[in-house]
């Protein structure tokens, strides 16, 4: 039987729900940004997060309903991001869905949003077991072998910044709007990536973790240098950073991929497969890179669509059916978790991240 689940997302800014089939078929995904409540800070605001979330939460799950033409009872179960995330958020959701459940009768799966993205590859191209996942956005940063619904080696990650962070974190300095990923990519097209010379942060140390912070403060460093020479930037000056900042995360993503891919290799997988998630995915460069990469292992490379890449509840509504049909099921003891590492042997990443501690 092909069961069809709702699945509730608010771990971060976004707040989402959406309405999925086992066999892919999304029929609903609502997400509601918050972006404009939080630009005045310069940051996700977890109060203010934790608040829209709760506002928010019923009208999306309503309004998922609606677009997929279906009732609670058309459904066999509810996913719902139990963490890791803004514990306020996460909170949100959970207690929604514990109200669904025990309104219903209808079985309650806890996700691990990081699982959600990991997944993301198998809702929409059905990839095989194992494959490898590169988690590159805003909030995450790291590679997992997916060997299984829940079973995740994580082989590295950032240790500090998150590349879309890092992105963003650039634009500022630069006096570019948010989100900054886009607007540096853009800036970079016009621009000579080799007039300065970043760092390739820890790409002299062995294994996949990466840094992205360094980056940023060499860029600060040689946008001082300008200032003081010339007092401000042209335009021209801009675009050259951009493209250098932009190269070196490049250079270090399809490094560390490499080495990340020789690891996976040793499962012998049968198809071997890179995926990637997250909206740093969605940048031209990095993305060829990775594909590079890919091909010169013969690896197939999968970049799902940026809206199932970003925060959404589809993923999570499939993750849970997932887990559903491993025997996971949740009781009205389901708690949320503000850390939730997806690997739980793997060494903690020290890094917490501008979005939260995310694994
Ligand atoms: O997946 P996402 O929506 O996750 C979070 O909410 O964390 O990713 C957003 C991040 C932002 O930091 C944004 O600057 C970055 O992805 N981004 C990009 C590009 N498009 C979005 N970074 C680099 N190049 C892009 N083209
Ligand atoms: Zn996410």
């Amino acid at each position: 039987m092909t069961l069809t689940f709702l699945g509730i997302e608010s771990s971060c800014d976004d707040t989402a729900a959406a309405v999925v089939r086992g066999d892919g078929t999304i029929l609903s995904s609502v997400v509601e940004g918050q972006t404009a409540l939080h630009a005045a800070f310069g940051g996700v605001v977890p109060e203010i997060a934790a608040r829209a979330h709760a506002e928010r939460l019923d009208g999306c799950v309503m309004q998922a309903l609606d677009q997929a033409g279906m009732a609670l009872r058309d459904l066999d179960g509810i996913a719902v991001t139990a963490g890791p995330g803004l514990i306020g958020g996460v909170l949100s959701g959970v207690m929604l869905a514990k109200g669904l459940a025990a309104a219903t009768g209808l079985p309650m799966v806890g996700v691990n949003h990081l699982a959600g993205h990991a997944l993301t590859p198998r809702l929409t191209d059905g990839l095989a077991f194992p494959y490898l996942m590169l988690l590159i956005s805003g909030g995450h940063c790291q590679f997992l072998i997916v060997r299984g619904a829940e079973d995740f080696v994580r082989l590295g990650g950032s240790i500090d910044d998150a590349p879309g962070e890092a992105f963003d974190k650039t634009a500022k300095l630069l006096g570019l709007p948010q989100p900054g990923g886009p607007e540096v990519s853009r800036a970079a097209e016009a621009g000579d990536p080799k007039r300065f010379a970043l760092p390739r942060p820890l790409l002299d140390r062995p294994g996949c973790d990466m840094s992205f912070s360094g980056l940023k403060t060499a860029l600060l460093r040689e946008r001082d240098k300008l200032v003081a020479a010339q007092g401000g930037l042209y335009r021209q000056d801009r675009a050259d950073l951009c493209a250098a900042f932009q190269l070196a995360v490049a250079d270090v993503l399809a490094e560390k991929t490499r080495r990340a891919l020789v690891s996976y290799l040793e499962e012998a997988p049968s198809a071997p497969a890179l995926a990637v998630a997250g909206g740093v995915a969605a940048n031209t460069l990095i993305r060829a890179r990775l594909e590079d990469v890919a091909a010169q292992v013969g690896a197939t490379f999968v970049a799902p669509p940026l809206r199932l890449c970003t925060d959404n509840a589809a993923m999570i509504a499939f993750a849970g059916i997932e887990r559903f049909r491993n025997g996971g099921r949740d009781g009205m003891d389901l708690t949320a978790r503000p850390r939730w590492p997806l690997d739980q042997n793997a060494t903690p990443l020290v890094g917490a991240g501008r979005k939260g501690a995310k694994a």
